[in-house]
């Protein structure tokens, strides 16, 4: 179960600044549907998606293993990084070069380069291919341009009907563009429901479609996060009214950190949930993922030194699937050679002990979640963790978890430059 040791961090406040209760009684608010009803439907994901959806989702990415050696998820931002966070932390960051009975993922429709497009057909090759397009809306510009490339694909290898039959889209059941285009030309398609936005949306179709495809155990997932809200509830609460008091002490970047690379797009995914959920209005601590120990080489002499203005959160997965241990080798003369033997993973907890010191040392304030490995089930409990923390610590500093009208403002231009309005 997911476990919050945030004693590293208390040193920087009073305790008394800490609202456990306050954060208690938002949540409970968001229960109730007296806070956030708009948006807050991602709470009951876990406990009622239904049994419907996710035989339907099964049977769906049966199919798709059955007649594709790949499978193309078209999305942004809440309609991508879930998937791939998923897939990376339980599969693997190289998932696509294991052997394996499931198909190859590629996401695109994440960005607007023709030359990633290009690359992604030219790696699907003469293979055979299905589409998964995840837009809430359907009207987002660079998942519809990236459909267009790969539904032309799809017509020209297998003809309309075939193609038909290959194109699974998930969005809003009851309105919105690509709703009304999957009901025109029948397309099978997954809800996401009203209440749920998109970046709270990962234990919907929106990931588990992807995730059941690439071979994982979504009844796991969704059973992680129910146990997630009977055990870890009060840890997400503390370590989200901890940010809010830290960030009132000028704490106004929180680094999250883990030294496993499975978790890079967990990291990318939980920057999109804060970012987006907090910053409005003037205020809102700025989301930054790091993986360790890679960037200690690269941003460590910031950590370190820099501005005061850091707190950090370790993200510990306390039990790692390698046993790999270090050889010795007598050519090389380093003084390494006392660790033989050992397995990598001591010297990564070492690493981990070592970091969290100095770092507390200079002055950053430490926040440590434990996760117990990298299971389905974990990983279900994680984002049901930061979804729960997210919206209460974006309450307590009276901003809408639950809307981004800033996102508009770059859209609004992009329109304009290309004559669209
Ligand atoms: O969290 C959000 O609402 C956004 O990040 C959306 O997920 C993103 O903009 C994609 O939108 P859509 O699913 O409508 O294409």
């Amino acid at each position: 179960m997911i476990k919050a040791d945030l004693s590293g961090a208390m040193a920087f406040i009073d305790e008394r600044e800490l609202s456990p209760g306050e954060g208690r009684k938002l949540l409970d608010g968001l229960y109730g549907g007296h806070i956030g009803r708009e948006g807050a439907g991602w709470l009951k994901l876990p406990v009622d998606y239904g049994d419907r959806v996710s035989d339907d989702i099964k049977k769906a990415a049966g199919r798709i293993t059955g007649d594709s050696a790949a499978l193309v998820v078209i999305g942004i931002g809440g309609s991508y990084l879930g998937a791939r966070a998923a897939i990376d932390f339980i599969k693997s960051p190289n998932y696509n070069l294991l052997s394996k009975k499931t198909p190859d993922i590629y996401f695109v429709g994440n960005n607007l380069s023709g030359d990633y497009l290009e690359q992604v057909i030219a790696l699907i090759g003469g293979r055979d291919f299905s589409v998964n397009y995840i837009s809430k809306s359907g009207s987002t510009i660079e998942p519809s341009i990236a459909f267009r490339v790969f539904k032309n694909l799809l017509t020209a290898r297998y003809g309309a009907d075939g193609a038909k039959k290959r194109i699974y889209v998930t969005t809003d059941p009851g309105k919105g563009k690509l709703r009304s285009l999957a009901d025109r030309e029948g397309y099978q398609s997954f809800p996401i429901p009203g209440d749920v936005g998109g970046r709270y949306s990962v234990l919907s179709a929106v990931g588990l479609l992807p995730a059941a495809a690439a071979g994982i155990n979504i009844d796991d997932m969704m059973a992680g996060a129910r146990e997630m809200m009977e055990k870890s509830e009060a840890d997400a609460l503390k370590y989200a009214s901890l940010r809010q008091a830290l960030y009132r002490r000028g704490k106004k970047i929180e680094l999250l950190c883990c030294f496993e690379p499975c978790f890079h797009y967990a990291g990318e995914w939980w920057k999109q949930l804060f970012g987006e959920s907090e910053g409005k209005n003037g205020k809102g601590i700025f989301p930054a993922y790091t993986d360790f120990t890679t960037d200690l080489h690269s941003l460590g002499q910031y950590i370190q030194e820099g501005e005061r203005t850091l707190m950090e959160t370790f993200v510990t997965i306390d039990t790692a699937r390698s046993k790999l241990r270090i050889p010795t080798d007598g050519d090389l003369d380093d003084g390494l050679n006392k660790l033989s033997g050992r397995e990598i993973l001591t010297v990564n907890n070492a690493a981990s002990k070592a970091v969290k010191q100095a770092h507390l040392d200079g002055g950053v304030p430490v926040m440590e979640l434990h996760v117990p490995d990298v299971s389905a089930r974990s990983f279900g409990a994680l984002v049901q963790f930061f979804e729960i923390a997210c919206a209460v610590s974006a309450l307590l500093m009276k901003v809408n978890p639950f809307d981004q009208p800033g996102v508009e403002a770059y859209k609004k231009n992009l329109y304009a430059n290309l004559g669209l309005q």
